[in-house]
């Protein structure tokens, strides 16, 4: 188990999370997002910080600075999912799990959804469980870190 938190990670438009599309991406929001993961850890006796970013330098800075401060990732890079080498490069520099979560099912969407450059990094991949697919990716960081 770590005592250091679990980083959860947005990239753009994801700030507008139950008000943008929400027949795409439902109803809920990035705080009731953090609020499900923050109860999910807590039961195997981890914490949790959500961040998000509409800037993929934003996005790399906080991956950096999971370097020294997390325990792992769990990123919705948004966008930058189908386009960022940066981002890819970035989570390649950092040692923990990392999980890619995504709301919708991308590979339902348009094609340029279908490829993502954090899948080569991803430890596991999660797309279309709505919200809940956060939850699930915190679930299995703690079951691999061997929470209690
Ligand atoms: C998304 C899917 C991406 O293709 C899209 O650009 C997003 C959200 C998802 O959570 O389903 O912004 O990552």
């Amino acid at each position: 188990m770590s005592s250091k938190p679990i980083f959860i990670l947005n990239g753009p438009n994801l700030n507008l999370l139950g008000k943008r599309q929400p027949e795409i991406y439902g109803y809920d929001t990035l705080d009731d997002v953090e609020r499900n993961c923050a109860a999910v850890a807590a039961e195997k006796g981890f914490e949790v910080k959500l961040f998000q970013s509409n800037y993929e330098g934003g996005i790399v800075e906080l991956i950096h600075r999971a370097r020294e401060e997390a325990c792992a990732i769990v990123i919705n890079p948004g966008a930058y999912t189908h386009t960022s080498v940066a981002i890819l490069d970035a989570l390649n520099a950092f040692e923990g799990p990392v999980f890619e979560c995504h709301i919708s099912n991308v590979h339902k969407r348009e094609s340029f959804r279908h490829h993502s450059y954090v899948s080569l990094r991803a430890d596991g991949v999660m797309a279309g469980f709505g919200v809940e697919g956060y939850a699930l990716c915190v679930r299995r960081v703690c079951s691999l870190l061997g929470g209690k």
